[in-house]
């Protein structure tokens, strides 16, 4: 019976090393994961997107660029040579964070449409330029999403395609930014009927993660995602788009930022130690957490004690009421302790 309860013992234990939870739907960061957001109101934009001065108190928009109050930030409309912007007025401190654009390319055509928007993280904001609206030679994050083809590529338009320029390096416009794209892939968002989001997520000197949404209602595609990657400390977040000779209507509907407080460094919840129950001697575990885990052995050696005399009783009046013992064997059999013998 004790070493049956021994070997329970030394399940328990090896059970408590494992992760407190599963959390499976984390994004990993090496060993750290991002463990909850809290959402920026200083970089977040829904509808009615005002207020009674019929301005916004964090966001900035201009050039052909105009507010719907009920539907969306028309950053184009569906004519030539139109160009809009949507810009953040404070930089973003956060350290990681994840953003969300909601989205909506829209036109008549079927065959003859474009530019595109852009997405932007970059030093400086508002200054309207070829690319997608802004200026070229940026420094920070460009993520485009084109819709016309100045090239010929093996792949289809439209692409996602993400740039980090260092303030010196020129879009590559005529191959649609091949010659700079860190990450891309096709995506045909545009004239969907399922809401189009974006959702990138930044952990510093880490990475840049690119997800879309636009197949089908909570399917997130991964797009791209630039690894070892450092973005300029406090950027500008906005948001521009461009019409040329073809056209299309480009919407921001709504913007939400969340900034991503991590796991901390030296209590990675999602690793599994490989040595089990001992292995836990070798980590950076603190006498916290040993006095924890002494005063559980203590616990558990009170029950064994308990359940070893309660055991005897059993078996002493089991003897008096003609029951079998045999039944008691049970749970160490379920759980893969088959000694081979009964009590
Ligand atoms: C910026 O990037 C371009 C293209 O990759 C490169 O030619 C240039 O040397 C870089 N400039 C700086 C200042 O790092």
């Amino acid at each position: 019976m004790l070493t049956r309860c021994f070997a329970v013992l030394y399940l328990v234990l090896a059970l408590s090393v494992l992760p407190g939870g599963f959390a499976a739907k984390d994004t990993r960061v090496a060993d750290r994961t991002i463990e909850r957001t809290v959402q920026l109101r200083t970089h977040s934009i829904f509808p009615p997107y005002i207020d009674q001065d019929l301005q916004n108190r964090w966001w900035d928009f201009g050039a052909d660029a105009y507010i719907n109050t009920n539907k969306h930030i028309r950053l184009t409309r569906p004519k030539p040579s139109q160009m809009g912007w949507l810009w953040s007025r404070l930089p973003l401190t956060a350290t990681n964070f994840v953003i969300e654009v909601e989205f909506k390319v829209t036109g008549e055509s079927t065959h003859l449409y474009g530019d595109g928007l852009a997405v932007w993280l970059t030093k400086t904001r508002a200054e309207p330029g070829p690319v997608f609206g802004s200026i070229d030679k940026f420094e920070g994050l460009g993520v485009f999403l084109d819709t016309y083809a100045n090239g010929r590529h093996p792949y289809g338009f439209p692409r996602i395609v993400g740039m980090v320029g260092n303030g010196s390096a020129t879009y590559d416009q005529d191959h649609d930014g091949e010659a700079n794209s860190l990450g891309a892939c096709s995506a045909n968002f545009r004239r969907t009927n399922v809401i189009t989001k974006l959702k990138l997520t930044y952990v510093k000197d880490s990475y840049v993660d690119v997800k879309i949404h636009y197949r089908a209602w909570d399917d997130w595609s991964d797009c791209f995602r630039i690894e070892g990657v450092s973005l300029p400390a406090s950027p500008f977040l906005g948001i521009s788009a461009m019409t040329g000779e073809v056209h299309d209507a480009h919407d921001v509907i709504s913007v939400t930022t969340w900034s991503a407080i991590l796991s901390s460094e030296d209590a990675p919840r999602d690793k599994l130690t490989g040595g089990g129950l001992f292995s836990k001697k070798r980590g950076s575990e603190g006498s916290g957490s040993w006095l924890g885990f002494f005063f559980k052995l203590f616990l558990f050696g009170g029950v064994c004690v308990g359940a070893f005399y309660g055991y005897k009783t059993y078996v002493v009046r089991g003897r008096h009421g003609g029951f079998g013992s045999s039944g008691f064997g049970g749970l160490g059999d379920r759980m893969g302790y088959n000694s081979g013998k009964r009590f």
